[in-house]
């Protein structure tokens, strides 16, 4: 009797698990287009806007690798909706040459920040230069205990971000 009760839980356990296996699909049934976002993970290619006369080589910019950080790091308007402004949106980074006296008014006011170049400089290699100088700090506490490793050195020169053509 009692094998006779297991045999018929046993079976019901089947076609339960079987049906539910056989109903579910994707955990998401329906995506709205409209709220969806595309990522570029690759290698971006960035150059000069339009009308401007590049003097530099475009710059290599490996943007899945720096998804460590959260994106508002760097899209810092951006409000997580399925459209992401492009750096030069009119009224943000749209300048394409340097806003008068911004040398001696400075590169990064609000004003000088609104010239494109000065926004990507600031942004790229002040982070890079940052950890920079963390990772030699790292290696100078290591070198105590005779362990040196390896220091990653982010680009900060002219040429390691543009290129001799
Ligand atoms: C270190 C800075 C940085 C981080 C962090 C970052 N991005 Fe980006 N992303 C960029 C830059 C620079 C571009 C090129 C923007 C341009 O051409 O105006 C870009 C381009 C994009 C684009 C294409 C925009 C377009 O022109 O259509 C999307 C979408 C995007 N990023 C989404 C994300 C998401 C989502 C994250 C977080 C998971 C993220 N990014 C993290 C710097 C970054
Ligand atoms: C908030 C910090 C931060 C910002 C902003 C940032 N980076 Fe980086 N970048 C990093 C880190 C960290 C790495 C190393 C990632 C890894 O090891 O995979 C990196 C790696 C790179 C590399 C690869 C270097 C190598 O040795 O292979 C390039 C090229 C690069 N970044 C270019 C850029 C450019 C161009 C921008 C601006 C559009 C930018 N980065 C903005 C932190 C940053
Ligand atoms: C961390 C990467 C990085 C470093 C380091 C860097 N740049 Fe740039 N630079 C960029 C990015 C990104 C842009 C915007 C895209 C473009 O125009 O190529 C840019 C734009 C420019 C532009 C305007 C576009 C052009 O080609 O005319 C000039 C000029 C320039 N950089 C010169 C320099 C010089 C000179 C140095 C060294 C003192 C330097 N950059 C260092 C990333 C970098």
């Amino acid at each position: 009797m009692v094998n006779k009760k297991l045999f018929i839980v046993c079976i019901a356990t089947f076609f339960l698990l079987g049906g539910t296996l056989m109903a579910s699909g994707p955990w998401i049934d329906e995506i709205d287009e409209e709220d969806t976002l595309s990522i570029p993970v690759g290698m971006l290619s960035l150059g000069a806007p339009d009308g401007v006369e590049q003097e530099r080589a475009s710059v290599d910019f490996p943007h899945s690798r720096h998804m460590t950080y959260s994106c508002d790091t760097c899209h810092h308007t951006w409000e997580y909706h399925a459209i992401l402004d492009t750096c030069s949106t009119s009224g943000c980074h749209d300048l394409t040459t340097p806003p008068e006296n911004a040398i001696q008014k400075g590169k990064y006011t609000s004003e000088g920040i609104r010239y494109y170049k000065y926004a990507y400089h600031k942004m790229c290699r002040d982070c890079h230069r940052d950890i920079n100088a963390q990772n030699r700090e790292k290696t100078k506490v290591t070198n105590i205990s005779g362990d040196v490793g390896t220091i990653q050195n982010l680009p900060v020169g002219c040429v390691e971000c543009h290129p001799k053509e």
